[in-house]
């Protein structure tokens, strides 16, 4: 593991071929786990990809700082003007300088966004969705055994559209 203090902890759900969304939207919505999701990150910093923030249908996450990370020095991110809780980092580096809220710094996708943050998260908190939806075409890295360890595992079955397990994984 990079040597990072901060604590960082990556929020996904992923589909039973780890698959996280199509059309640079989501897979589904589970009303459950945005609830879930909602409740682990409400009072953090959260960071995201350029393209996950264009894709929120609300614009920025309240009551939690959204950093967007571009390489476009010139972005303007819808909803900054009058929110200094929406903010622009160019890299990972200066998106944990940033972070401003209590930790865990909270990151939240896509996938480009979680390539980059796994090496330094210390915690994965994983929807597992057992289904396998069609025409997906962004994937999460399966976590490797060697490196990662599951502590937690919640399931839920019989309550929504999908079954799905609440998963966390602790670095080794
Ligand atoms: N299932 C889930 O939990 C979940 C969560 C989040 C998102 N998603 C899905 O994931 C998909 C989007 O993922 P994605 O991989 O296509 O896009 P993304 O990771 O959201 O955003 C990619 C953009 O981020 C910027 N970027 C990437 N790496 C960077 C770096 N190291 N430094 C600075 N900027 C960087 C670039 O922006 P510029 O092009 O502006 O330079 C890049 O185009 C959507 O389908 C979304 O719904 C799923």
């Amino acid at each position: 593991m990079e040597m990072v203090d901060k604590n960082i902890e990556i929020v996904v759900a992923v589909d039973n071929r780890w698959a996280i969304g199509r059309g640079g939207g989501l897979l589904c919505h589970l009303r459950e786990d945005l609830r879930h999701f909602k409740a682990l990150t409400r009072g953090h910093t959260v960071v995201m990809g350029r393209r996950t923030f264009e894709s929120l249908p609300a614009g920025p996450l309240p009551e939690r700082q959204n950093i967007i990370l571009t390489r476009d020095r010139s972005y303007a991110p819808r909803g900054a003007a009058d929110n200094d809780r929406v903010v622009v980092a160019h890299d990972i580096d200066e998106a944990l300088r940033l972070a401003s809220m209590p930790e865990p710094i909270m990151i939240i996708g896509g996938a480009q966004i979680y390539r980059a943050a796994m090496p330094i998260a210390r915690t994965l908190h994983i929807t597992m969705i057992h289904h396998a939806f069609a025409g997906a075409d962004v994937w999460f890295a399966p976590p490797r055994a060697t490196e990662w360890t599951i502590t937690r595992v919640e399931p839920h079955r019989g309550e929504a559209d999908y079954d799905y397990d609440f998963v966390t994984y602790t670095r080794l």
